[in-house]
């Protein structure tokens, strides 16, 4: 093990990742702890990078092969045409060491077929670089359904073209900490009350082991602070309704005390981190449809009715595809019906744990028109009970005041304000006459 290239680790990572079904943000670790530390960011852009462009890589890889690959040599291919054309690791470095690999890990058949390949992609490099051309799905290199998902939202081609290259950009890692993070480790962002981009990798800072701070995007940030803005005096009791694993709900929990906030949790294991992270706080695990009576159990003092409700609903990840260059090759458009159901469920769900003038706050972490103002808009038309609380702009930092939408929900952006792409509806039970 000792003696294999990183080459080698990375793509014995990236076979074994599409064994197992496993997630490459959540392995990378692993991966990190058995190279050298000068290896790491060169490891990180390959894996990021190559997975990323995908459909770009393979579009280049059919011009020059002849027959059908088998996965692990696809792999090793989409490395070195990755290098050759994203990293711009010198032509003769690409061949060779690639070549290698193949000999060691694949034999000598399919060496040759990676000295052939690769050497046709090295020689054309430029010509395989220029975007000139190209479809919008392999130029960025994203499937077809969601290239049509964003181009629903996004008003004009260039400003299309670079949402989706932005998913493709590699971010500082981003953090909130109540107590002060040190400066050397990681730079304080004026822009969020407790946020951080970070300048080391999280495991080697303080706060972040310890779990006094975390990882978050500012996405998840900004929900946070607008829903808390709702509640200056912090006198209501909340509910966050989709609770797992904890994020925002962590977040809250430093300005609400155990006896103002609970959560609910579909899993058991996703309960139990929440807990870990927040002790003593109420958190039942189970069906949001189907907890009320469970809520308040064990002499807890919160239970229904809430003024203050959280659903965070599962949806298709669309936002967050920067930080998960594995979901948009997982994602089906198939999935999206099921969501939509679900995401339908738990907002009757919390009208029903609702108190008589109380607020919703509705978010899924992807930009989708059907997950966000389609949704919005079948469940005000069906419940007229409700109607829509305008997000305030000076809850906000004016830099992101660009995502407030003329219904006055938040729609935040990858390429426009550098998050994940969180929508927030805040809907409002309207007050009896
Ligand atoms: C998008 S995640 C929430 C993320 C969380 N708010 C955070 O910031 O860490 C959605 C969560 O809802 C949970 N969930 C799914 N269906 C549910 C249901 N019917 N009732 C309660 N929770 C559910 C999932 O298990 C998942 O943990």
């Amino acid at each position: 093990m000792k003696n294999n290239s990183p080459r080698q680790l990375i793509w014995e990572f990236l076979v074994d990742t599409e064994r197992s079904q496993g997630y490459i943000n959540l392995g990378i670790e692993k991966l990190h702890q058995n190279l050298p530390e000068k290896e790491r960011s060169f490891a990180t852009e390959l894996v990021f990078g190559s997975v990323r462009q995908r459909l770009r890589l393979d579009w280049t890889l059919e011009r020059y092969l002849s027959r059908e690959i088998d996965s692990e040599l696809r792999e090793l291919l989409r490395l070195g045409a990755y290098e050759s054309l994203f990293m711009r690791t010198p032509a003769h470095a690409v061949v060779f060491e690639y070549v290698e690999l193949a000999k060691k890990v694949l034999g000598s058949a399919r060496s040759t077929m990676v000295n052939a390949v690769l050497r046709k992609i090295v020689a054309n490099q430029e010509v395989l670089r220029d975007p000139n051309g190209l479809s919008l799905e392999v130029e960025t290199s994203h499937p077809e359904w969601i290239v049509n998902s964003f181009a629903q939202i996004i008003q004009g081609e260039e400003e299309l073209r670079a949402e989706l290259h932005s998913h493709n950009e590699a971010a500082a890692v981003q953090a909130v900490s109540f107590t002060n993070l040190d400066p050397d480790e990681a730079q304080k962002d004026v822009r969020m009350p407790f946020g951080y981009s970070l300048k080391k990798p999280p495991h080697e800072i303080k706060e972040i082991r310890t779990g006094s701070g975390f990882i978050q995007d500012f996405g998840s940030q900004i929900i946070a602070e607008i829903l808390l803005a709702t509640d200056p005096e912090r006198k209501y009791q909340w509910l966050d309704l989709c609770a797992g694993p904890g994020g925002k709900f962590t977040y809250l929990a430093h300005f609400l005390s155990k006896n103002q906030l609970a959560g609910i949790e579909l899993h058991e294991h996703r309960s139990k981190l929440i807990r870990d992270r927040n002790p003593g706080y109420q958190i039942t695990t189970g069906d949001a449809g189907n907890v009320k009576e469970r809520l308040g159990e064990e002499g807890a003092e919160v239970s229904a009715p809430f003024q203050r409700i959280l659903i965070d609903a599962p949806c298709t990840g669309l936002g967050a595809l920067r930080r998960r260059p594995d979901a948009r090759w997982r994602k089906r458009e198939s999935d999206l019906k099921s969501l939509l159901d679900l995401q339908r469920n738990l907002l009757l769900s919390g009208a029903g744990l609702l108190d008589d003038e109380g607020i919703i706050g509705y978010a899924t972490c992807s930009p989708h028109i059907l997950e966000t103002k389609v949704q919005v808009a079948d469940f005000l038309r069906k419940n007229s009970d409700f109607q829509i609380h305008r997000i305030n702009p000076a809850w906000i930092d004016s830099d992101y005041h660009s995502a407030i939408t003329d219904q006055g929900f938040l729609q935040l952006m990858t390429g426009e304000h550098s998050t994940d792409g969180m929508f927030l509806a805040l809907l409002e039970r309207k007050k009896k006459e």
